[in-house]
């Protein structure tokens, strides 16, 4: 049974990488996010009332800039936005005082950054919540949302199985890897040699899955990844940044795109997963992310739930919300 909001205090906390949390707290997020998804829009604006969230990206983005800012108008609260050449992590001033100014104006922060070094640093100097909005090796939120989108479809998360075929080094990867297997979900990764987690990070997740008996293996054949698995999940081959990598990696990852012959390999009631933006014709087939398999709207319209609910655990005590 959840242990109650009183027990599990968010409050306060940073959300940089998944398991920042414990598998509790990950259940109460995901609780909280299904109470605000079935809610009355009038009814939660008093939640964030008169609080700023300010959103500071140095990547573009279309899902997690317009979710968090629909999260704090829902909310009742406010958020603002500084991109570009207006907040670049330790370029006119080091994270730290950009983090200190910063927690005098607003109440949480979403950064979006490349190197995720300096985002610790800017989240240890923060005096209020700090959450990750995707870095070179994390993507939290994202997978909040993922969590949501399966537990929906299947009614459960503990005993799936999800292959994750493409890029497994990722940030998407990472962050999906350490979410399924702290909720028992165990983890197939199909890759070549050359975008294979590393050994620490699959030990890392191995730790993560044990207590919930989940596992994670490394294939390089897609199809082995693929067999009988309840979650196909992909994402673009080239990160945001990498573009010079592109080349190499569409040659590398050409045997992981997921095709039709590839879904096959799954159960027949096998879910297909992608964070989006999305690529037809390289990492996915068109006919498999517009097919019947496919959930990926599912999961975009969840980052909307699993943002508002992670910023009502950080700046609230839950008070009157049912989980
Ligand atoms: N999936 C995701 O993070 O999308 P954006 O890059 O558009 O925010």
């Amino acid at each position: 049974m959840l242990a109650s909001a009183a027990d599990i205090a968010l409050r306060g906390r940073n959300f940089l990488r998944v398991s920042d949390l414990s598998p509790l707290e990950i259940g109460m997020v995901l609780a909280v996010a299904s109470h605000l998804k079935g809610g009355r829009g009038a009814d939660q604006l008093p939640l964030l009332r008169g609080r700023t969230l300010g959103m500071l990206f140095e990547k573009p983005s279309l899902r997690t800039r317009v979710s968090f800012e629909v999260a704090m108008t829902q909310l009742g609260g406010h958020a603002m936005i500084a991109q570009g050449q207006d907040f670049l992590v330790g370029s006119r001033e080091t994270p730290e005082d950009a983090a200190r100014v910063l927690s005098r104006y607003v109440d949480a922060i979403v950064v979006r950054t490349h190197a995720h070094e300096p985002l610790e640093r800017f989240a240890a100097a923060a005096t209020v919540p700090v959450i990750n909005g995707l870095s070179q090796t994390a993507h939290p939120c994202q997978a909040l949302a993922d969590l949501i989108t399966v537990k929906e479809r299947f009614g459960t998360l503990t005993g799936l199985r999800l292959a994750y075929l493409g890029d497994a080094r990722n940030n998407v990867a990472a962050s999906l890897a350490e979410a399924a297997m702290m909720c028992g979900i165990s983890v197939t990764f199909g890759c070549p040699p050359s975008h294979r987690p590393s050994e620490a990070f699959l030990a890392h997740v191995q730790r993560l899955g044990k207590p919930h008996g989940a596992t994670v293996r490394a294939f390089t054949s897609a199809v082995r990844a693929a067999r009988d698995v309840d979650v196909v999940y992909t994402d673009v081959w080239t990160s945001m940044g990498e573009e010079h990598l592109a080349e190499r990696n569409v040659a590398a990852l050409l045997p992981y795109s997921v095709t039709p012959e590839l879904m096959a390999a799954a159960a027949k009631h096998a879910l297909f997963m992608h964070c989006l933006p999305a690529h037809r014709g390289e990492e996915v087939s068109a006919a498999v992310i517009d097919g019947k398999q496919s959930v990926v709207f599912d999961q975009a319209e969840n980052r909307l739930h699993a943002q508002k609910a992670l910023l009502v655990a950080l700046l609230t005590d839950l008070r009157g919300i049912p989980v």
